[in-house]
């Protein structure tokens, strides 16, 4: 292998004039809220399917092996498919929804996306909050999900555009850190409303979905359009006014003609969905469909669906286990934050490189505690002190995925998209991430009760091979401005022989890698 594999590309590209202005702080903010609905629900589920009353009114047959399995194989007292569907549907949802969530994104532009996500997720909320049988549950799921495919669609795109390029990363992973926001108030709603004792708490944690639902339907509606979409969509002079005024000055002519030349060449394009096939798009495809497809399989899920029926697996009591997961739900959050204020300055990769690390070694040290304690058996349970461990390390696995595979897996794919496969490379990595959440849903508790401790070795190979392919294949991308990313494939050791020089027609006054002096080499 090359010795150059390792390094960066080095990002070609140059740096538009133009600062932070206030305006675009507050329309990324309010679109990041777009996340909470996605968080909300990726929490909600675990917390819901552990309470009594509800799985004694829907999954009468689960509550009852439960109840009856109370001191034999702990691995695998939860396994139920008819349970698992209920979490799992919502992703199914989501992944078609995508598909048609591309269309509206490029033809009517990202906040419309939005705002529609909202209003069903909202309907959604409104169904399952009142559900009488599993049918409205499972119908209220799927419109949930077609509410997050659109907003996971059109969110990380909008803010990727919106974002002056030395503080995308930044401004983007607002959305990740509004998932672990909207996971960790899911958390401890579930945390209060278990504590219902009139058998429908789980009513209130499923309806309460309806407070997100409404910040994003709302928020959308004062949101502006960004500069690349206007343009796209032939409203230029809407997009020259919105450019001034994101960047906060005059000297946008160089970024207004680039969008320009960007959209001219995206209009070329007819079917957006055949090109993204073409040769020279190879790197963007892979990366849409390899990103997501790996960020599901670190395990996240695992922790995240299914943390108080894990720590309940383990021998945690009830309580513990609901109040473990808010734990890792603060994790989560806070170490979001570290991610926030590195990936400009450090870059996506060594963040990658550095969190796949962490959480490679935890998950070992996680899968042997269990081994030791229960073995193949499943029989045994945890002292105090053991369990702490146990949780500390899981901790420190989602601390790093918090600030790796969780907020890059929603950036990066984001950015590498030139114009005229914006929308189409989005759903990819939109529905792949959702096949893959699906499955791991779907699957997790029949694995957990098959490989027993072997699947945190399993999901530990898992994040070594991941780690290894970001290593060789994913050049650094902070700082390059989106719509010359092209530059940065072309000179990679790899995807660089995808490309010709033909290709690359973006930033024409710009030659292969010598633009402007960056701000940061
Ligand atoms: C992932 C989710 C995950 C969450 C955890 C997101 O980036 O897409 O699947 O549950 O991070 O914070």
């Amino acid at each position: 292998m090359a010795g150059g594999a390792f390094v960066d590309s080095g990002p070609a590209g140059k740096e538009y004039p133009g600062k932070l202005t206030l305006y675009v702080f507050f329309t990324c903010v309010v679109a990041a809220t777009g996340g909470l609905i996605f968080g909300y629900d990726i929490g909600i589920s675990g917390g819901v399917t552990s309470m009594d009353s509800f799985l004694q009114k829907f999954f009468p047959s689960v509550y009852e092996k439960e109840q009856r399995n109370k001191d034999s194989n702990q691995y695998c007292k939860f396994d139920s498919q008819l349970l698992t569907t209920f979490t799992s549907s919502l992703y199914l949802a989501a992944l078609i929804a995508s598909f048609f969530a591309a269309t509206v994104t490029r033809v009517f532009g990202r906040k419309w996306s939005m705002f529609g996500g909202g209003i069903t997720f909202l309907i959604g909320a409104a169904l399952n909050g009142a559900a009488k049988n599993v049918l409205m549950l499972i119908l209220g799921r799927i419109l949930l999900g077609i509410g997050v495919g659109f907003a996971n669609q059109s969110v990380p795109v909008y803010l990727s555009e919106m974002a002056p390029a030395r503080l995308r990363g930044m401004l983007n992973i607002g959305f990740q850190l509004m998932i672990t926001i909207g996971i960790l108030c899911a958390n401890l709603i579930n945390y209060g409303t278990s504590k219902i004792t009139g058998g429908w708490g789980w009513r209130v944690s499923l309806a309460l979905a309806a407070v997100p639902a409404a910040i994003i339907t709302v928020g959308s509606l004062f949101l502006p359009d960004t500069p690349n979409s206007l343009i796209d969509r032939g409203h230029d002079e809407a997009a020259r006014k919105m450019l001034h005024r994101i960047r906060g000055t005059d000297d946008i002519d160089e970024e207004y003609n680039d969008l320009v030349a960007a959209s001219m060449e995206s209009k070329l394009v007819e079917h957006p969905w055949a090109n993204i096939l073409r040769p020279k798009y190879r790197a963007q495809l892979t990366m849409a469909i390899l990103i997501p497809f790996f960020q599901q399989l670190t395990g996240i899920n695992v922790i995240m669906f299914y943390a108080p029926v894990l720590f309940k697996t383990i021998g945690f009591g009830n309580d513990a286990s609901l109040m473990s997961s808010v734990i890792t739900g603060l994790v989560n959050v806070f170490a979001t934050l570290v991610s926030i204020f590195t990936v400009d300055k450090f870059g996506r990769r060594k963040l990658f490189l550095q969190g796949g690390s962490q959480m490679l070694i935890c998950q070992i040290i996680v899968g042997t505690l269990i081994a030791i304690k229960l073995g193949t058996s499943g029989e045994g349970s945890f002292g105090k002190t053991y369990a702490g461990f146990l949780v500390f390390f899981i901790c420190l696995y989602v601390a790093g995925f918090a600030w790796s595979w969780g907020p890059l897996g929603w950036l990066v794919p984001s950015e590498i998209f030139p114009l005229e496969i914006r929308s189409a490379g989005q759903s990819i990595n939109v529905s792949v991430n959702m096949l893959f959440t699906f499955i791991i849903a779907q699957a997790f508790l029949t694995m957990l009760c098959h490989m027993k401790f072997g699947l945190f070795y399993f999901f530990g190979g898992w994040v070594f091979i991941m780690t290894t392919f970001i290593a060789f294949f994913l050049p650094e991308t902070k700082n390059v401005p989106i719509e010359e990313m092209i530059l940065v494939w072309r000179n990679h050791w790899f995807w660089g022989r995808f490309i010709s020089d033909e290709d690359i027609h973006i930033g024409k006054n710009v030659e292969m890698g010598k633009g402007k002096p960056k701000a940061e080499a």
